[in-house]
């Protein structure tokens, strides 16, 4: 028998429970084993819990606990996870965590003591719920050079945008609806600001390129400044606003990066609908491959932490040798030299003549026709350029005409 703990009784602690109970018999059949929840750390009381006397308060009866063999940790934050998760490992016990924002800051240091213990530090619910990418991006695609990846990897603010397009739903209607679902994180802040997909964009960059990737050093915006005006142009356009994460190669560096952006239809990140992520990686002997499922949610990401668990009991004494170098930002270009297509919302008194302008300064641009379009209103895609290029040509445009928004293309 595999005992384990579980530290967090929150929506993915609840679900993590849930399943090592409801699936015991299914688990210990594929295992050869039982893994038994010998105890839950929570500061809260679940008296009608079917193991309530198996809860509590105390990290102490876990971590001096010889018989426990694997800690799962599903608090979120870093204090004290992150504490709890360095004396685990130090002890010797291997770590599960769905916990990004611990795994983007500390990921590096403790893969280290991992290492150095002999134990299992694995995470493959921190980036995408339910979807599978921790593990085939470390394995099954491990033969290739990992050109781009792309995705969609924030569920909340995927769900917001959709409200907000085909419901018509108010930004903070949405957002409460996402909460009460249980997909947004404790902060809203972190899903809404884009630091939670920047988090998963850096455990992923890091765990394909090798070196450590600090959310300080990948330039993030949010959903917070996007309209409704700018998704409609997205439409008339031909795709969709969405919160893209990317990181894609250049040289022995890369480009990562968190914003919305215009997508094109033709891609299939356009449709990716309500609390689903998608990713796509592309590979350069694999070529593009999609992941997508649901990407938050109580038993989506339980059932990859859970997954996980049984990973480290099969694995018990040969670790799964996941690493990565310790980083300090080098490794990431500055956002200024990445090159897009950016969108330019504007007003002027005459749009004809701004758009003349706007061809002036940056070359042919495509105008975005929009039925409904107030007058003056002014919607045009640039050509590619560097987003420093882009900064001084568009305070050149701003003499001309009232710059209301911008947003880059994607380029998938
Ligand atoms: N708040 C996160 C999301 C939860 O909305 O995607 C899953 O990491």
């Amino acid at each position: 028998m595999i005992q384990v703990a579980v530290m967090g009784h929150g929506v993915v602690g609840g679900g993590v429970t849930e399943i090592l109970l409801k699936h015991a018999e299914q688990i210990a059949k594929k295992l050869g084993e039982e893994v038994y929840i010998k105890k839950v750390l929570d500061l809260r009381d679940f008296p009608d819990s079917p193991i309530a006397d198996r809860f509590t308060k105390d990290f102490n009866d876990i971590i001096s606990d010889d018989e426990i063999d694997i800690v799962v940790e599903v608090m979120g934050g870093l204090k004290p996870a992150y504490d709890f998760v360095k004396q685990s490992l130090s002890a010797g016990k291997s770590v599960v965590t769905s916990n990004k924002e611990l795994v983007a800051a500390k990921g590096a240091e403790l893969l280290a003591i991992a290492e150095e213990k002999n134990v299992n530090f694995l995470f493959e619910a921190s980036v995408g719920g339910a979807i599978p990418i921790i593990r085939p991006l470390h394995q099954c695609l491990a033969a290739n050079e990992i050109e781009k990846i792309n995705g969609i990897l924030n569920g909340t603010t995927n769900f917001i945008l959709n409200k907000m397009i085909n419901d018509n739903m108010a930004f903070e209607e949405a957002l409460a609806l996402a909460q009460e679902k249980g997909y947004a994180e404790r902060n809203p802040a972190a899903d809404i600001e884009g630091h939670d997909a920047c988090r998963k964009i850096c455990i992923l960059a890091a765990l394909v390129y090798g070196t450590h990737v600090y959310p300080e050093n990948v330039h993030t915006e949010g959903i917070t400044k996007v309209t409704l005006k700018d998704v409609e142009y997205a439409q008339a356009w031909g795709g969709a606003v969405k919160l893209i994460a990317s990181a894609r190669k250049n040289g022995d560096k890369q480009e990562i990066i968190v914003a919305p952006m215009f997508v094109s239809s033709d891609c299939q990140l356009s449709n990716v609908d309500g609390v689903y992520n998608e990713l796509l990686v592309r590979g350069d002997s694999s070529g593009t491959i999609g992941f997508y499922g649901r990407g938050a949610g109580k038993l989506p990401t339980a059932s990859a932490v859970v997954a996980d668990v049984m990973d480290c009991v099969l694995h018990k004494d040969k670790r799964r040798n996941i690493i990565w170098k310790d980083g300090d930002g080098s490794n990431v270009l500055p956002y200024e030299t990445y090159v897009n297509a950016m969108y330019v919302l504007a007003n002027g008194d005459d749009s004809s003549a701004a758009f003349a302008k706007a061809n002036e300064i940056f070359g042919e641009c495509e105008r975005i026709a929009m039925n409904g379009a107030e007058d003056g209103e002014l919607a045009f895609v640039t050509p590619e350029l560097s987003f420093a290029d882009f900064t001084a040509k568009c305070g050149e445009f701003a003499k001309s005409a009232d710059v209301k928004s911008t947003m880059r293309v994607a380029k998938i």
